[in-house]
């Protein structure tokens, strides 16, 4: 009969926690970057409207994203079974700066809309990290995605399938 499955993680294993957060923050990333992407794009009369959208989004979505962050790098980062000391530290290194990143445009984000008084050089300097870090996330996650691609199609390894559902109790005890 198989145990209950964890909420946290193992040595080789996420627990439905991360599993939880690295879903809503899937989601909540990719609606950001492309309403945030679009604002430029609207007529002078839709633009605030956009970009309200994009804050309110984003004052909704902060808090469980700084949790996140900071639970990835409190519970560390556990390494899939079978695979080689290389590939898990360039995975952990990858999947660390990605979370950089957005710590960044979470940072910025803010000053833009709230702390600095519009069109200042302050709001340009927090402007060109979160536009900067906007797009070195999305060339991260794109590589991130073939990667996971990558795994799923040529090795016969759980990387995918763990970001999916934690192992077994029982599986784990198989080791
Ligand atoms: C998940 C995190 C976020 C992502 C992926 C994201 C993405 C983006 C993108 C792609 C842009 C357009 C940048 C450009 O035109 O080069 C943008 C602009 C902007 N973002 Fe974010 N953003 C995030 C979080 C936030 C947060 C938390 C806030 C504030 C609460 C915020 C406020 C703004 C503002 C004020 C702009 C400038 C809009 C303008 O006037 O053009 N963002 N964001
Ligand atoms: C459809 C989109 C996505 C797919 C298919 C995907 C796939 C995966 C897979 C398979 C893993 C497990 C890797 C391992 O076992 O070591 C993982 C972990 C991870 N992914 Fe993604 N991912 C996606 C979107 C994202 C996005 C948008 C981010 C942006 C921050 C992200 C950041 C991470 C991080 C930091 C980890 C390490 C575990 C954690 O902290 O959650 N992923 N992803």
């Amino acid at each position: 009969m198989s145990k209950p499955r964890s909420l946290h993680d193992r040595n080789n294993s996420f627990g439905w926690l991360s599993i939880g957060l690295h879903w809503f923050a899937t989601v909540a990333i990719i609606l950001m970057w492309f309403i945030g992407q679009s604002i430029a794009l609207q007529s002078i009369e839709q633009i605030d409207a956009r970009r309200s959208l994009h804050v309110t989004l984003g004052l909704i979505v902060w808090l469980p994203l700084v949790a996140r962050i900071v639970w990835r790098f409190k519970a560390g980062h556990p390494r899939v079974n079978g695979q080689t000391l290389m590939t898990h530290q360039l995975a952990k290194a990858a999947h660390y700066v990605m979370l950089l990143l957005l710590l960044v445009m979470l940072i910025s984000g803010p000053l833009m809309a709230w702390v600095m008084p519009e069109r200042s050089a302050l709001s340009e300097i927090a402007f060109s990290f979160h536009s900067f870090a906007a797009k070195a996330l999305a060339v991260l996650v794109v590589l991130h995605i073939l990667a996971a691609l990558k795994h799923l199609m040529f090795h016969e390894d759980e990387t995918v399938a763990r970001i999916f559902v934690p192992r077994t109790e029982d599986a784990l005890d198989d080791e």
